[in-house]
């Protein structure tokens, strides 16, 4: 299916909103109360496509997952051997998040299987979780470094100690999740912070993680034993309406139960800098992880160089910042985020190209952008097939100055489903067609 939304600009957003579950949470919950012992629950379960498509390849290997509702779950752990290897490749769709941390998990439980995905994540680097599981003794096979991955499960891994030359949280949790299954201890050193959800998500069930400055050790223990999870809200999904509050002539949009743990809050800073007016009120804690309600009132917003040290922490929030960047006075510069271009899509590439084509002065780095803010043209764009960028040009349509067309959207439903309508609820004027 392809689908086009259509975003009319508005003058002003407000209300009160929740946003779906977090999708990197999501993954983990499904994959962890899959090798515990015993039952677990998950609330607040993301049911975008890319953590569908965990879930059915886990059912694929035997798991009992029970959907309660559409977000409530209660998975039947098989423990740590408790897998059957699958007749069928694994299809992971469009996640990278699947398909990475998969093959920590299946090579070191031993499992043989051959992992696919849709066109973009068949054009995803894969070297990077490859190179150091084969290190471990793991044996995996790439295409030319892209999938189909194939891995041979017979090998029995040992721990290693592991330089991550790409600050990659997928990468972190791979190896870790196959250090679960390895002799000795697994150790991971990252060269910048990133997401920490494996690691919090991991203590939750039982298992002990240390951390000595940038360096995080596992060493296998008895095993996990099943637990509740509550998902929070997805900042990352929050963050669009973030922005829409920012530009916003007046009102006042508080969006409840994200989680704010702050190896993910980048994003926050960045607006902060630019100018936003967020407020976080209220804070709780929920299987280890920080949850609280963010409030975002109108605030001029201005250009800034964005400092390279937020880029690992507000790594999925970069098409945002090229349009809030759009729509600020005065001139950003994005540097430092190479990594946008083996997202979903070259998130450089296609945010350079959009903005482009609704008439902003911008100029493409090979690591990031320079953008002078001004008007948004009304115009039509290309999402490359990719949910945020869809949902950022989205955002922008509100502020341009006629509407913004933004073409094969479908992908939205990967992480956001219902985003059209959620928007609409808030006083946002997007429209969602199907093009079949
Ligand atoms: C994710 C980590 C990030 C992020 C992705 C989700 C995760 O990727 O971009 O959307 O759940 O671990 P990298 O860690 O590869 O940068």
């Amino acid at each position: 299916m392809t689908c086009t939304l259509i975003s009319t600009p508005v003058e002003r957003v407000s209300g009160t909103l929740c946003v779906p579950g977090d999708k990197s949470i999501s993954h983990r919950a499904l994959l962890l109360a899959a090798i515990a012992e015993g039952p677990s629950t998950v609330t607040g379960f993301l049911p975008g496509e890319d953590c569908l498509a965990t879930m059915q390849a886990l059912r694929q290997m035997g798991v009992p997952i029970e959907q309660l509702d559409a977000t409530t779950l209660r998975i039947s752990g098989r423990g740590r051997d408790g897998f059957r290897a699958p007749d069928q490749p694994l299809d992971l769709g469009n996640s990278g998040t699947a398909m990475r941390l998969f093959t920590g998990l299946l090579c070191g439980m031993g499992i043989d299987t051959r992992l696919v995905g849709d066109a973009s994540l068949m054009r995803r680097p894969m070297e990077r979780v490859a190179a150091p599981l084969r290190q471990m003794g793991a044996n995996i096979v790439t295409c030319d470094g892209k999938p189909p991955l194939d891995i041979t499960g017979e090998q029995r891994l040992h721990g290693i100690d592991f330089r991550m030359p790409v600050a990659s949280a997928q990468v972190k949790s791979a190896v870790l999740l196959a250090g679960l299954f390895a002799n000795g201890p697994t150790r991971v050193t990252e060269p910048a912070v990133t997401r920490d959800h494996t690691e919090r998500m991991l203590r939750s069930f039982g298992q002990a993680i240390t951390h000595s400055g940038a360096q995080v050790t596992l060493e296998p223990g008895a095993g996990l034993v099943g637990t509740a999870i509550e998902v929070p809200g997805d900042l990352s999904s929050a963050a669009f309406f973030l922005l829409a509050g920012a530009l916003s002539a007046g009102g006042e949009l508080s969006i409840e139960n994200v989680g704010l743990n702050p190896t993910r809050t980048g994003i926050l800073q960045i607006f902060k800098l630019m100018g936003a007016n967020i407020e976080i009120c209220e804070h709780r804690g929920a299987a280890g992880e920080p949850i609280g309600t963010l409030v975002v009132r109108p605030g001029d917003l201005v250009g800034i160089e964005v400092p390279p040290e937020l880029v690992p922490l507000a790594i999925d929030e970069f098409p945002l910042v090229f349009i809030a960047a759009a729509l600020a006075r005065g001139r950003t510069v994005i540097s430092g985020a190479g990594e946008l271009r083996h997202k979903e899509s070259d998130r450089i590439g296609v945010m350079v190209a959009g903005l482009a084509a609704l008439g902003v002065e911008v100029e493409e780095l090979p690591d990031g952008a320079v953008i002078n803010g001004g008007a948004l043209q009304s115009g039509e764009i290309d999402s490359g097939g990719d949910h945020r960028v869809a949902m950022a040009f989205a955002i922008a349509g509100m502020a341009a100055e006629g509407p913004v067309t933004i073409r094969d959207t479908a992908n939205v439903a990967t992480s956001l489903p219902g985003f059209a309508t959620l928007a609409r609820s808030v006083g946002l004027d997007i429209r969602e067609y199907s093009d079949d």
